[in-house]
């Protein structure tokens, strides 16, 4: 279950939000106060909560938003002395202090939380879409290097595709080595880690890693030893001229909703015990983590996906009388994660790349002949950057709009 829209809560419309304003009821002897909004929609807010989110030069900085104060400043027997409606603003009085702060009712209506608890397990955003073949193969979203890089509007919507379907596609890069970078230089910065800034994806000698064979692999996310995980990666193609080397995506939020509506205590299992993850291949190198494979919020959305069985460590935080459960539950994940019907494939050419979600869309890549060569690189880079640059691009487009 999702959070509910405010205009569904309140029984209101957004647009006329702003001076819908009718009654303040005072309530609690001061410590809440009930608003009352045209047409009869009621939102309550706590006098503690008010005082603590005062939108005053002396509570929060002008320049940068940020609280300018901390709650040991606020006295605890903070109440509502008196409330006041004055057209579109609530102005309140907190006593002890007799301090006046105004809450313009736009910005209450957008900031309420009298509403109904969110009690679904495996809930996600409204931004996020979940996808399987038959929606995605025939619409991945894509766009091309040099479009991105001029055109605010196109990077906009490959990073909306990011965000909501946790993977697209860039054409157009140079095919040439440490080209892949100019993608995270696009949102944000590469996440270094002890494979360098970048890594090489091609057949070798005496591997250290199954990437570099030419072997299949197993849908996955990568480095799921790390905490926190690299949120984003980038695989860029320089060259690929053997048969077969497809690379392919599952979208790990889908497969997760699949196991919880077929199995719901399988998924309770791999999503309530951690498993362990590490990494020991290199000297000077141990990397370990203690996580679910399906990680859920303390409020139950489901926040990331760990799946990788080259690093899987052994699994001691499962109760014996649940181990048979949770290894069914892992096995029954794991076919899911394989279905055909999850997986969208794509053969990378030189000078195509692709960025996952790596809190959730697992990629995997088929196997290739020895013939030919295959040369990929990868980085990392981080999901939050990515975000705030999405955010920022849309806050601007929408004050241009305004
Ligand atoms: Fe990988």
């Amino acid at each position: 279950m999702q959070w509910k829209p405010v205009e569904q809560i309140t029984g209101c419309n957004t647009q006329d939000a702003i001076s819908m304003l009718t009654h303040a009821l005072i309530g609690e002897e001061g410590r809440t106060i009930e608003l009352v909004w045209e047409g009869g929609a009621r939102t309550r807010f706590h006098a503690m909560w008010l005082r603590d989110n005062a939108l005053d030069d002396k509570t929060r900085s002008v320049g940068n938003g940020q609280r300018l104060i901390t709650i040991l400043d606020i006295p605890a027997a903070t109440r509502i002395g008196s409330a006041l409606i004055k057209g579109d603003t609530l102005e309140v009085t907190f006593l002890p202090e007799k301090k006046t702060a105004s809450f313009p009712a736009a910005w209450l209506r957008a900031h309420t939380y009298d509403r109904e608890a969110n009690d679904g397990r495996g809930w996600t955003g409204s931004d996020i879409q979940r996808w399987t073949k038959a929606t995605m193969q025939n619409a991945v979203p894509r766009a091309d290097y040099a479009e991105a890089n001029r055109d605010g509007n196109v990077l906009r919507q490959w990073l909306a595709a990011v965000r909501t379907y946790g993977f697209a596609v860039m054409d157009g890069l140079p095919a040439e080595s440490g080209s892949l970078c100019k993608v995270a230089d696009l949102f944000g910065y590469i996440r270094e880690t002890n494979y360098g800034r970048w890594f090489e994806v091609r057949a070798e000698v005496n591997p250290n890693n199954l990437a570099y064979t030419n072997l299949g692999l197993q849908a996955h996310t990568d480095n799921p030893y790390r905490d926190p995980v690299p949120t984003l990666q980038i695989l860029a193609c320089i060259e690929n001229t053997v048969e077969g080397g497809e690379s392919s995506v599952v979208d790990g939020f889908a497969v997760a909703a699949a196991l919880q509506d077929e199995d719901p205590e399988g998924f309770r299992l791999l999503s309530s015990y951690p498993a362990r993850f590490e990494y020991a291949g290199s000297s000077g190198v141990r990397l370990q983590s203690k996580r679910p494979m399906i990680e859920l919020g303390p409020d139950g959305e489901l926040i990331c996906i760990r799946f990788n069985n080259r690093s899987l460590a052994p699994t001691v935080d499962v109760p014996f009388a649940d181990m048979d459960a949770y290894y069914r539950a892992y096995r029954r994940f794991a076919e899911l994660i394989e279905d055909p019907a999850f997986e969208v494939t794509f053969k990378l050419e030189a000078g195509q790349s692709f960025i996952v979600d790596n809190t959730r869309v697992m990629h995997a890549r088929k196997a290739f002949s020895g013939s030919g060569k295959r040369w990929l690189q990868g980085c990392y880079a981080d999901k939050d950057g990515l975000l705030s640059t999405l955010a920022a691009i849309e806050h601007g487009f929408k004050e241009a709009a305004e």
